[in-house]
């Protein structure tokens, strides 16, 4: 089994688009470019969506634009609609994702539309990002459960993120939105995917809501995943999925992995600082159990 996980950082992006204060540009770039420092390999900068949807990433041109890129390091934006990457190809984006959601209800919240019809403006999007040559990944939210509807099959996961897959996606990102999953279920619907994706085209995203997003990893490494999303300092969740916290502290999933002996290629002590200084900025405590320890 491969001893590499590849960590896709997702704090300046899936953090920082539920804060309630505004986080001016420069400081965005700054974080972005002290997680590249710490070696993270992939680091979501931003998003190009509504900014009537989600004011917190409007300066979503001014960050990438202002970004010092660390060569070999991915910066992918989320972009909705052909708008949206037309956005982040004028802004520098060589890497993007698109989101749907195996649920309807949460799609109707989030992106305004139903699964079929997220498909249907999302395919135009992959094709014209592969023309371009940019590389592409794409997220299925409520992979464990849905704010909205409740209880999500598992056919339904496997069905949209074959469909992302089928469509060009070169990764697909499993996400527990609000934190709803427990292990065994997270195992269940891993396999379940991977049987129409395969496993090194899969990432998984889980939200620490309810505290299992590291017990949820493990399972999902034990499966065979070597791509996992996280957010310093715990930082955020998505505005439309009522009770969403942040994702796993990519600071306790990088200790994790280091006890496990798989490698990141991400400096702890680097990552640690960046997270208290992004906390600091925030005004408050890292949600990190490692941004908490006293030494
Ligand atoms: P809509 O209202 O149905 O669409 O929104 P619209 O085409 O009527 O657009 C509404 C307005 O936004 C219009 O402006 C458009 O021009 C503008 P107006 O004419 O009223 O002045 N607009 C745009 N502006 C800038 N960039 C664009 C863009 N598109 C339209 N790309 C839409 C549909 C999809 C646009 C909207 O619902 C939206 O932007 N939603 C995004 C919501 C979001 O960002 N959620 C968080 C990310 S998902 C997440 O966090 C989950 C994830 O982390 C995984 C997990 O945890 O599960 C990825
Ligand atoms: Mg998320």
């Amino acid at each position: 089994m491969d001893n590499k996980v590849r960590i896709v950082e997702v704090g300046a992006r899936d953090g920082l688009q539920n804060e309630a204060a505004r986080v001016p540009a420069p400081v965005k770039i700054e974080l972005i470019e002290r997680l590249a420092a710490a070696g993270l390999p992939v680091i979501e900068a931003t998003s190009f969506v509504s900014p009537k949807w989600v004011p917190q990433m409007a300066d979503a041109a001014d960050v990438l634009a202002g970004l010092r890129r660390k060569p070999g390091v991915g910066y992918p934006v989320l972009v909705p609609n052909q708008r949206g990457l037309e956005q982040a190809r004028g802004a520098g984006a060589d890497f993007v994702a698109v989101f749907t959601a195996a649920s309807d209800a949460f799609n109707r919240k989030n992106i305004n539309c139903d699964i079929a019809a997220s498909l249907v403006r999302i395919r135009p999007v992959i094709e014209q990002a592969k023309a371009a040559g940019l590389a592409m990944r794409g997220y299925v939210s409520c992979a464990l459960g849905c704010p909205y509807q409740g209880a999500v099959a598992v056919a339904d996961v496997v069905r949209v993120a074959a469909a992302l897959a089928q469509m060009g996606c070169e990764e697909i990102s499993l996400g527990d939105t609000i934190g709803l999953g427990t292990p065994i279920q997270a195992r269940a619907m891993l396999r379940a995917v991977a049987e129409a994706v395969p496993m090194q085209h899969i990432a998984v995203h889980f939200h620490d809501t309810r505290g299992q997003a590291l017990a949820n990893i493990y399972a999902c490494l034990e499966e065979g995943v070597r791509s996992v999303d996280a957010s310093v300092a715990g930082l955020g969740g998505c505005p439309y999925a009522r009770g969403a916290s942040g994702n796993v502290a990519t600071e306790d999933l990088v200790y994790l992995l280091q006890g496990l002996g798989l490698e990141t290629g991400v400096d702890l002590d680097a990552l640690v600082e960046t997270g208290r200084w992004i906390s600091n900025k925030l005004g408050r405590e890292p949600a990190s159990k490692l941004g908490r320890v006293k030494v």
